[in-house]
């Protein structure tokens, strides 16, 4: 096409693409350079405005590392990594959310009821469940991928005063299915905002904050991974969520209990000083994989 212009250059672009590609990509492709395309149109981009987008990419890319994935942080303040997330979840299993860019590979296996808390100061919380079908029968050998940050807020990948896998543990359920262990409350957090994503949000007018929870990936063979966290009902952030991760089925109440009724047979965190330890019960429902 000789004359190509501004009404006609989506289509142009529909054009050059072969007849024999890949229809995914085609579909795509196709999608994205429609919407790319009219983003502009609608805001009549200018030059200027053209020029920060390559450079807000550029410093993504600029400090992109093992350790610091701005891109996936892009996406997640964006809401692309939740949307994606909710596009892909299956209604009658537990809600996935948010995986982030912390997890560390590879934790040291955790006992059933066994302590992430360790020295660490802060609330104990007892955290417990049971890993269960769509039927409700419990998943015999599910695995539990548990982290959270320290009580400052950060995750041991972060932080260089922990080691590679605090605050990460990894449980397989019985027969029973049934999951416990202990850690410290998990508290809220910001995510990394000194980068190009902390400019986005500043011109927002938005805050890095995240409500306080506790991540988990729940794998089962026969059963769809599942990537998900919890959150308590009582957390300033939990309507405000920089990463839209939260779910109405991931809230949990963190019951107050005196320490005398901690389960026996379970290891009670710090032998704590407190007079009471915190409780959530939270089951998993894993679908069948496809
Ligand atoms: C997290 O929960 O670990 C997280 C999620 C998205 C962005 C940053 C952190
Ligand atoms: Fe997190």
């Amino acid at each position: 096409m000789r004359n190509v212009t501004k009404d006609n250059i989506t289509d142009v672009f529909c054009g050059y693409m072969a007849d024999d590609m890949a229809p995914r990509t085609r579909e795509i492709m196709t999608s994205l350079v429609k919407h790319l395309h009219d983003f502009a149109r609608d805001t009549n981009l200018t030059h200027d405005e053209w020029r920060a987008g390559i450079a807000f990419l550029e410093g993504c890319a600029a400090i992109e590392s093992e350790d610091r994935h701005e891109f996936v942080l892009a996406s997640d303040v964006l809401g692309l990594s939740s949307l994606v997330d909710m596009l892909h979840s299956k209604p009658e299993a537990t809600s996935s959310s948010v995986l982030g860019p912390f997890h560390v590979s590879g934790a040291p296996p955790l006992a059933f009821g066994g302590d992430m808390k360790r020295h660490y100061g802060g609330p104990v919380l007892l955290a417990e469940g049971t890993v269960k079908d769509t039927d409700g029968q419990p998943i015999a050998g599910a695995e539990l991928d548990i982290w959270q940050t320290a009580p400052n807020g950060m995750y041991a990948s972060q932080d260089d005063e922990q080691d590679t896998f605090s605050f990460h543990g990894l449980m397989t359920v019985g027969n029973d299915g049934k999951y416990a262990f202990t850690t410290v409350k998990p508290v809220e957090y910001t995510v990394p905002s000194d980068g190009p994503v902390g400019d986005i949000l500043r011109a927002c007018g938005r805050h890095p904050w995240r409500p306080s929870h506790l991540h988990y990936i729940i794998t089962a063979p026969g059963y769809k991974s599942l990537v998900t966290e919890i959150f308590p009902e009582d957390d300033p952030y939990l309507d405000q969520d920089t990463v839209f991760g939260v779910r109405d089925d991931l809230v949990m109440t963190y019951v107050e209990k005196p320490v005398s009724d901690f389960p026996d047979g379970l290891e009670l965190s710090g032998k704590v000083a407190e007079e009471t330890f915190l409780h959530v019960e939270f089951d998993v429902v894993l679908a069948a994989s496809e």
